[in-house]
């Protein structure tokens, strides 16, 4: 660790400066049933010198509407493993999807609960659920106690690929995707893949979007790879989506360990490729589009902008909207109709960076390019361009 504290001289009156790091370690476990007897990954992740240790455990709505079966599987889990966890209360149910996000509810109750059942900073918070509610409730548990240890279960392809191993949290506010929110490890990611069989289509396809996007930012083969096996994503084929997941997920980490800057202290934002618009899109479609979706969108967007610049051969254009058509992506939405609140997307994301504008284009498959600048007629024409090819395709399927 590079930690140090430059001793003042007498010249510089009382000023003192010095630098520290954090080590943080960051885990992620694929299984298939998680809380199954018998699979004692759960419990390889808790402490065991000091006694049990305290746990509550909040679950996303939609996922145990989906498996009524969980909550029990918890209990009886905790049970099990009674010298490594104390369960406090019982297993919260709470709202999940971006209305998780949209209010402070999700926030508040777990919050609530953190202090109700006297959850400290060694304590545990066990959340299961799509990115939104990892999202909502990660943000309370970050908060309390300025940190309470997290254990993620993401349960949908895109927080599994995505979303659940990130070291972000946070909510919407002010008509803004994630405007308040937090970095913050978590204590470990258990993506348990047998939970994804039971997501609608449309949460089935959306973390193939980000599956694309770390592709084209960082792995040519794997992009190879997604257009091979996009059929069959569409089919529902567990198997495929699994190593999709798996991939993705590994890119993911890899990005936030490798990369050199997990916190984003720096403009550069590659993960962010395709997003200042998705995030736009997300919110002007009064969230009609999912993240995934809004992804899948704002990726042609910036590939097609970065054709009409002259910086990307158009055949990666056409190849990577073939293998977002082939996953059964819709690839328009009316809200592209308006350019200039679409375009405010890009004010709003140079806001959110602190200044410097820096959108991450691809110039290759594997070859990221950040600019700095966005000539905004060009702009207006790719996002044209997007919804007449778009439109085009609907019309003719329909
Ligand atoms: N923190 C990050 O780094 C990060 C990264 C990417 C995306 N995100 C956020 O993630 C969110 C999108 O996440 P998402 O795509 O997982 O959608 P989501 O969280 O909105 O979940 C989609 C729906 O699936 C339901 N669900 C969850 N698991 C289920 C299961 N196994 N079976 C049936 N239904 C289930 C949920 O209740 C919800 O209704 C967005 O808010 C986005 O901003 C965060
Ligand atoms: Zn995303």
């Amino acid at each position: 660790m590079q930690n140090h504290m430059d001793q003042p001289r007498p010249d510089q009156g009382g000023a003192q400066a010095g630098s520290f790091s954090v080590q943080w370690d960051h885990r992620l476990i694929t299984t298939r049933d998680a809380l199954a007897p018998g699979n004692d990954i759960l419990s390889s992740l808790l402490p065991t010198d000091k006694g049990p240790s305290r746990m509550i455990a909040c679950l996303d709505q939609g996922l145990v509407e989906a498996h009524p079966e969980l909550p029990a599987q918890v209990e009886l889990w905790a049970d099990a493993n009674a010298h490594l966890v104390r369960l406090m209360g019982k297993v919260a149910t709470l709202p999940g999807g971006e209305d998780a996000k949209n209010d402070f509810n999700v926030f508040n109750e777990t919050a609530r609960l953190i202090d109700a059942h006297g959850i400290c900073r060694k304590s545990f918070v066990l959340v299961a659920g799509g990115g939104a509610f990892l999202d909502a409730v990660g943000y309370a548990a970050s908060s309390a106690h300025r940190g309470v240890r997290v254990i993620r279960m993401p349960s949908t392809t895109l927080s599994q690929g995505d979303a659940g191993v990130g070291v972000k949290n946070g909510i919407n506010a002010f008509g803004k995707k994630n405007f308040l929110g937090s970095f913050s490890p978590p204590w470990a990611v258990v993506n348990d893949t047998n939970l994804l069989s039971s997501l609608s289509d449309r949460d089935w396809r959306s973390g193939l979007s980000e599956a694309v996007k770390v592709a084209l930012l960082k792995d040519a083969a794997f992009f190879d790879e997604l257009r091979r096996l996009a059929a069959r994503t569409r089919t529902r084929d567990l198997d495929a989506m699994e190593g999709i997941v798996e991939r993705s997920a590994h890119l993911h980490m890899k990005h936030i360990i490798e990369g050199g800057d997990a916190f984003e202290r720096f403009t550069a934002r590659p993960l962010d490729f395709g997003h200042w618009s998705a995030h736009k899109l997300e919110q002007m479609s009064g969230f009609d589009l999912k993240h995934g979706e809004a992804v899948a969108i704002g990726l042609l967007i910036d590939l097609t902008y970065a054709a009409m610049i002259g910086r990307l051969d158009e055949s990666v254009l056409k190849s990577t909207r073939c293998c977002l058509l082939d996953m059964g992506f819709t690839l328009q939405h009316e809200a592209l109709g308006n350019h200039e609140v679409l375009l405010e997307g890009l004010r709003e994301f140079r806001e959110h960076l602190g200044g410097q504008l820096t959108i991450t284009l691809v110039e290759e498959i594997g070859k990221p390019l950040d600019v700095h600048e966005i000539d905004l007629n060009v702009m207006r024409r790719a996002i044209d361009d997007v919804r007449s090819v778009g439109l085009n395709e609907s019309s003719r399927v329909g």
